[in-house]
């Protein structure tokens, strides 16, 4: 499981006359295998980051070296084949399409992939089963609640097997029980499954399963530490007293 090395990473949205620097020099390494949580203050560039390592953005300038390969070099079709089959990436508001049903979203990224029907049949009851879905597969989206949704836009990001899974706040919209079983999806496919994970998150809870805790501030890494050390600090990854409310 290669490691995703990040160095000097810029990110300049412009837009008109206005610049907004989202990244400034951003460095880490997201080890190949492991759970690493990003946390940090709205707008410090964390969607940013998982955009450009899931090859939705490209940076300003930097480096990303997944696989001996460097992201920021890649043409379009590289970014395509990227996306395709070595990430597969969690929304916090689940994504899927609705007038598909939760199968038929499962199979979409196959068949963009150019999968056969065996092939899909056999993966999607496998991805169906894997997140607890079997029951309500047949269903359209609008017809799940929020968690069964987040469970099938689990599978859909897992569908064409990528060895690195990326999930925006994928628990913010569920309540907490829902967002502890998808927390607890997200470590079986690390423990089972080899996943690399990356995960934005409020969650607390997280603690419980990251290998990582990592603090942006302002675009640039500020801080990393272990899941127990982040749960011993009381979830709070500054370290600080919780200011008064
Ligand atoms: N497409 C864009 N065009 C211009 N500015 C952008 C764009 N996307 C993000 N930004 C700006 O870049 C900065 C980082 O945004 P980003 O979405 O990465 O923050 P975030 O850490 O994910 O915040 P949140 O916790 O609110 O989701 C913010 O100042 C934001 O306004
Ligand atoms: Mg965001």
């Amino acid at each position: 499981m290669p490691d995703i090395v990040i160095k000097d990473l810029i990110k300049v949205y412009k837009t008109g006359k206005a610049e907004v620097i989202a990244l400034r020099g951003l460095d880490c390494t997201i080890k190949g295998g492991e759970v690493l949580a990003i946390m940090g203050p709205s707008g410090c560039g964390k969607t940013t980051l998982l955009n450009i390592i899931g090859g939705l953005d490209r940076p300003t300038a930097g480096s990303i070296n997944i696989d001996g390969a460097n992201l920021v070099n890649y043409s379009d079709a590289d970014l395509v084949r990227h996306r395709r089959e070595k990430v597969g990436i969690v929304f916090q508001f689940f994504n899927l399409v609705p007038t598909l049903t939760a199968l038929e979203n499962i199979e979409l990224p196959m068949r963009l992939a150019g999968k056969n029907g065996d092939y899909m049949a056999k993966r999607t009851a496998e991805l169906v089963k894997l997140v607890g879905m079997e029951a309500r597969a047949a269903h359209r989206p609008d017809e799940l609640s929020g968690g069964e949704q987040q469970r099938i836009g689990l599978a859909v990001a897992l569908a064409n097997d990528p060895p690195i899974l990326l999930a925006d706040e994928p628990t913010g919209e569920l309540d907490t029980a829902t967002g502890q079983q998808i927390l607890h999806l997200f470590k079986q496919l690390r423990d089972e499954y080899k996943k690399t994970v990356v995960i934005v998150t409020h969650d607390q809870r997280i603690g419980q399963i990251a290998d990582t805790i990592m603090t942006i501030v302002d675009g640039r890494i500020t801080g990393s530490m272990s899941g127990a050390e982040f749960l011993a600090k009381g979830g709070n990854p500054t370290g600080s007293p919780p200011s008064p409310s």
